[in-house]
């Protein structure tokens, strides 16, 4: 009966006014067909200038990316050794004569950076922050009816200006909005849930409509809620009022009975939809995303979701998608959310920027926490030309921006004013952190602000400035018991935690002695190839290993959460190396996409299903000593068998994550098994590879959409004859595509490796590669095939749907 009456209710509300829906809002992607030209050119926003000449492309674009690894490139390895420059992007389009009533705006979401837009000829604006969206008023300058011309110079030829690869261009999507003169101002609408019960929830929509028609307007807003199923929940209307200025503030308060609440383990999601109607007209329809969900920071009992203690167990990470630079991509974000998410991850920071627009849709969409980050430095420097430059001119409309921008997304729980920011130490943080908090406070008092502190000691002047509301620590992890000692009654967040140090597939034993300060933790570890063990020991001196910082996190309630450094690796910030490294080694999965051991410790921490993960791999010098360790959960017990015979059963004591045996090492097989109340849990086995014999082809997706941009990841794997991985395969594999698709990246994790992602050969690197195979627009088949020197020729199929 309820359903009936939900669905005859939204037959009606759908059906009021009845001019045709194409006359509202129309938001078009505009990524398509461009002209590029690397280097700066005189007059390029000239209307009559040739760029017939200039190479044709589809945004989400980094130039950055397609050029050659260099220590000499102004960007530093630091910054990930790719080159900058000056680009400019044109675009001629047309726009329909009936489109002279209209309002057209060009909406950016990212464009790294200081990037000057014109549209025929007449300069719209600069904006140097590359991580911020922005969008400009074409309608006083359009030619209706006929052709305009679109150019963007973006400038990032003066490096360093981040500490980690920022990528260059225009990098994440761009939107071409069309609305009627009277409609939903740009981040227009801003939802909360004040009061959520299981009964009802209270949702506030504060709605901002702007009147370009010249005269005053009758206006009558209609806003429904529909659930994740399409149906309508709730709806409200106002009384028609006349608007005489250009623009009105509108109220709205609707009740939602039986709210399902959203959470990171089910993230239910309702659709708030807002009709504008102009003298019973509809003028304007507006979708705003809505989680129903509740939550609170408890200095002594840490973080509640819903009324539920629940730990925010994250991840810090850079925007670059590895291989695929800066330029967004939707599948491969989801991609990395998938697999931290299978991880037990339930929390991202934006370290140390607004993230894309994407990031926050999935997050809402998968259940992740979110710390939505402003800066990574105010008024003082940490690289010679970062955003201290701007801070002075531009963080007060950036801050707006970015709150305006995201205070919708139910994943936000959290907004971070600034990351180790130099000025902790100096005065000047007493005006600049209540300023910040103030410009959040004057558009968002849902969430708590944070600062992530790498002086958390109470000589701290952001601290002492009273601005934040969550202490926020970076690392110092042993002082974490104290917190309360030092500082009463505050609430605490880990915003960043860890830095352990690994690379993929490589070894080094003794794995039980710890590289800690004040030993020279970097000194011991400049091996050949620039490696770092896996087995989490290695970290620098300010961080802590994976396993430490868990122990203590674990203990105590009052610890509402962490971040750790970072999911991923990224490009740039190689410590404890420089060149010849030029991607990082924080990350629990490399830049590929592949986990490092470490992974499974926190599966096995962090979710319930079964886990028994071993390791190092079986292939050493016969007599050599190694050490096994295993990552296990939902048992008692682990046995350890070498070619059959027991070599002990071990088990966790006190706050033990792992078991190790050491062993002399002779070849053969390993196998663990797990067990519960004698019963086995899992088994796993590595054995002694061979040589090379072939590759195996294995996709995270099979089937793919015909869009243009979606991906599936290929992991091809260098196998002995009997299907194991050879785990120091190095084999140069080389691969090619045929049909409607294409490979724009290859990869295989390793932080030394200088031979372009964009090449379609790969030496794989621990027995790995990764093929990224992207669509184009006609559906069908692609085949990927595989071939190195002395191989078998390998392939795989990708189907392609519309
Ligand atoms: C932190 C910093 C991060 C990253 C990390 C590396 O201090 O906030 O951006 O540099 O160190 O360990």
């Amino acid at each position: 009966m309820k359903r009936l009456y939900l669905l005859l209710l939204s037959i009606a509300v759908l059906t009021i006014p009845s001019l045709a829906q194409q006359t509202v809002r129309k938001t078009l992607n505009f990524d398509q067909n461009w002209s590029f030209n690397l280097g700066d050119v005189s007059d390029g926003e000239k209307t009559d200038l040739n760029d017939s000449k200039w190479r044709k492309l589809n945004l989400p674009h980094d130039w950055s990316v397609e050029g050659e690894f260099s220590k000499d490139n102004p960007a530093t390895p630091e910054g990930g050794a790719l080159p900058g420059g000056i680009g400019w992007y044109r675009k001629t389009f047309t726009v329909a004569a009936t489109s002279k009533n209209k309002q057209v705006y060009i909406a950016f979401d990212g464009v790294y950076q200081k990037s000057t837009v014109w549209i025929n000829g007449h300069k719209l604006g600069f904006r140097p922050n590359g991580y911020i969206s922005f969008r400009y008023n074409l309608t006083p300058y359009l030619n209706f009816g006929g052709q305009n011309t679109l150019a963007v110079k973006v400038d990032n030829s003066v490096q360093p200006n981040s500490r980690w690869y920022s990528g260059s261009g225009i990098y994440r999507n761009v939107w071409l909005i069309t609305t009627n003169k009277l409609a939903v101002d740009n981040w227009g609408t801003y939802v909360t849930t004040p009061k959520v019960t299981e009964q009802k929830a209270s949702v506030n929509l504060k709605i901002v409509v702007k009147n370009y028609v010249g005269k005053p307007q009758q206006l009558q807003l209609i806003t429904s809620i529909f659930n994740q199923e399409g149906v309508i929940v709730a709806t409200k209307k106002t009384n028609t009022v006349t608007i005489a200025d250009s623009v009105i503030n509108v109220n709205q308060d609707i009740e939602v009975s039986k709210p399902q609440l959203w959470s990171v383990d089910r993230p239910y999601l309702y659709r708030v939809v807002t009709k504008v109607l102009n003298a019973g007209v509809i003028a304007d329809e507006y979708t705003t995303p809505l989680g129903i969900r509740y939550f609170e920071f408890d200095a002594y009992k840490g973080f509640f979701l819903n009324g539920k203690p629940l730990k925010i167990l994250g991840v810090c990470d850079h925007h670059d998608l590895g291989s695929l630079g800066a330029a967004l991509n939707y599948r491969a974000l989801e991609r990395q959310l998938q697999i931290l998410k299978a991880m037990g991850c339930n929390g991202i920071r934006t370290s140390h920027n607004p993230p894309a627009p994407e990031l926050l849709d999935l997050c809402d969409k998968m259940g992740f926490i979110v710390m939505d980050e402003a800066f990574d430095c105010w008024e003082w420097k940490k690289v010679t030309y970062d955003y201290h430059l701007f801070f002075k001119e531009w963080h007060k409309r950036d801050l707006e921006d970015q709150v305006l921008r995201d205070r919708n997304h139910p994943s936000i729980m959290i907004w971070s004013i600034g990351n180790e920011i130099p000025q902790q130490a100096d005065s000047s943080a007493l005006r600049i952190a209540p300023e910040l908090t103030a410009i959040i406070h004057s558009l968002d008092k849902t969430r708590p602000i944070t600062t992530a502190n790498d002086r958390p000691d109470t000589s701290n002047k952001i601290v002492k400035s009273g601005a934040v509301d969550l202490i926020g620590y970076n690392y110092h992890e042993y002082n974490y018991a104290k917190f309360h000692d030092r500082y009463p009654g505050k609430k605490f967040i880990a915003t960043e935690t860890a830095s352990g140090l690994e690379t993929r597939g490589y070894y080094e034993m003794p794995s039980d002695s710890i590289r800690v300060w004040p030993e020279r933790w970097d000194k011991p570890f400049i091996r050949e190839g620039n490696n770092v063990s896996a087995y989490d020991n290695t970290r620098p001196p300010w961080g802590s290993t994976h396993e430490a910082t868990w122990k203590v996190m674990k203990k105590y309630d009052f610890l509402s959460g962490m971040f750790i450094w970072t999911g991923f690796d990224y490009l740039g910030e190689p410590t404890p190396y420089s060149w010849p490294s030029r991607s990082s080694y924080f990350g629990i999965v490399d830049l590929a996409g592949f986990p490092k051991d470490v992974y499974y410790m926190y599966q096995s921490e962090w979710t319930t299903k079964p886990v028994l993960h071993i390791f190092p791999h079986w292939n050493w010098e016969p007599g050599k000593t190694v050490d096994v360790w295993a990552y296990y959960n939902n048992a008692d017990e682990v046995e350890l068998y070498l070619n059959g015979k027991s070599v002990g059963v071990k088990h966790k004591t006190g706050d033990d994550l792992h078991v190790m045996w050491r062993l002399k090492y002779e070849p053969g097989t390993l196998k663990a098994v797990s067990r519960k109340s004698g019963k086995v849990v899992l088994t796993s086995e590595i054995k002694t590879a061979g040589a090379p014999a072939k590759i195996e082809l294995i996709a995270d997706r099979k089937t793919i959409k015909a869009d243009g941009s979606d991906l599936s990841f290929i992991t091809a794997k260098i196998l002995d004859k009997d299907g194991n991985v050879v785990p120091n395969a190095d084999n140069a594999i080389q691969f090619k595509i045929n049909g409607q698709a294409f490979i724009p990246a290859t990869d295989n994790g390793n932080p030394v490796d200088h031979d372009s992602f964009k090449l379609s050969s790969r030496k794989a690197f621990h027995g790995l590669a990764l093929a990224i195979v992207q669509s184009k627009l006609t559906p069908g088949v692609a085949t990927l095939t595989a071939s190195a020197s002395g191989l078998p020729t390998a392939s795989i199929k990708v189907t392609l749907v519309k």
